[in-house]
């Protein structure tokens, strides 16, 4: 069997052409990195866990008609995506303030904000992918105007969808990310929700405790990242039997 051709290796994910023209195959890894992968560690099972929750995510926006990449799972860790131009955007929405925003405006994290913000980062990893205005983007030609009010719309679809599931399992959706990218059918082109949603991409707090079950458990030292990630698939009901490791037991005295 030949071996597929690799075409891309992001920090968590890795992509191979897929098996037909316009496909690609998402290869989700373990790696865990934060603060512009200064910080980095290897977390067995979170790939399994991720691949899993943007599925469920993906799958949901396709069935309510808000477009996305996601074509099907292929197994524990891959994903068949559907091949697009990534525009070099971070799409951030924020519905409480938390982490960059709350540092930028001291505003205290957890403050439900008047309304949901919307925030750019030009995705630069040399960078440390700024935070970019309307301006920017529009001067340097990295979105259209057309392509502006198409994101717009789809990152306040994807923000009513995931808020109302991830409210209905008692978890409050803080703020996350999502990239978009170009796909072209026939004369026409559209944007599509692209790369993943996850808890790597989002801020997910139990909505009783505050207890963090995203990224910041290891952004901010505060637990088992995979114990999080699972608590959120649990209640989803995709949480993958077996699949996932358990936190390695802790010595008690
Ligand atoms: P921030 O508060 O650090 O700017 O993050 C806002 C949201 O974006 C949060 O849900 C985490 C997510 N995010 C990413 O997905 N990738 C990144 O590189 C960063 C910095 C944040």
């Amino acid at each position: 069997m030949a071996r597929r051709k690799k075409i891309y290796e992001g920090k968590a994910k890795t992509l191979y052409e897929g098996p037909e023209p316009g496909t690609i195959v998402q290869y989700f890894k373990d790696d865990a990195t934060a603060f512009n992968a200064e910080k980095r560690d290897v977390i067995e099972g979170k790939g399994v866990l991720n691949n899993i929750l943007s599925e469920y995510f993906m799958q949901g926006l396709n069935d309510i008609g808000v477009p996305t990449h996601f074509l099907k799972r292929l197994n524990m860790r891959e994903q068949l995506v559907r091949a697009a131009e990534i525009i070099p955007l971070e799409i951030i929405v924020r519905n409480y303030a938390a982490g960059s925003l709350s540092k930028r405006l001291g505003l205290e994290e957890g403050m439900r904000l008047p309304r949901p913000i919307i925030e750019y980062c030009y995705k630069d990893d040399a960078l440390g992918d700024p935070l970019v205005s309307e301006e920017h983007i529009a001067a340097f030609g990295w979105a259209t105007s057309q392509d502006m009010d198409d994101i717009v719309s789809l990152a306040l679809r994807v923000n009513d969808f995931m808020s109302g599931v991830m409210k209905a399992v008692g978890i409050r959706l803080v703020d996350f990310k999502i990239e978009v990218g170009r796909v072209y059918e026939g004369d026409f082109q559209r944007l599509i929700v692209a790369d993943e949603i996850s808890p790597d991409s989002c801020r997910l707090w139990d909505v009783e405790t505050n207890q963090k079950l995203d990224k910041d458990v290891f952004r901010r030292d505060l637990g088992s990242l995979t114990d999080a990630y699972s608590e959120v698939a649990r209640r989803l009901g995709v949480l993958p039997k077996g699949a996932v490791p358990m936190a390695k037991p802790t010595l008690i005295n």
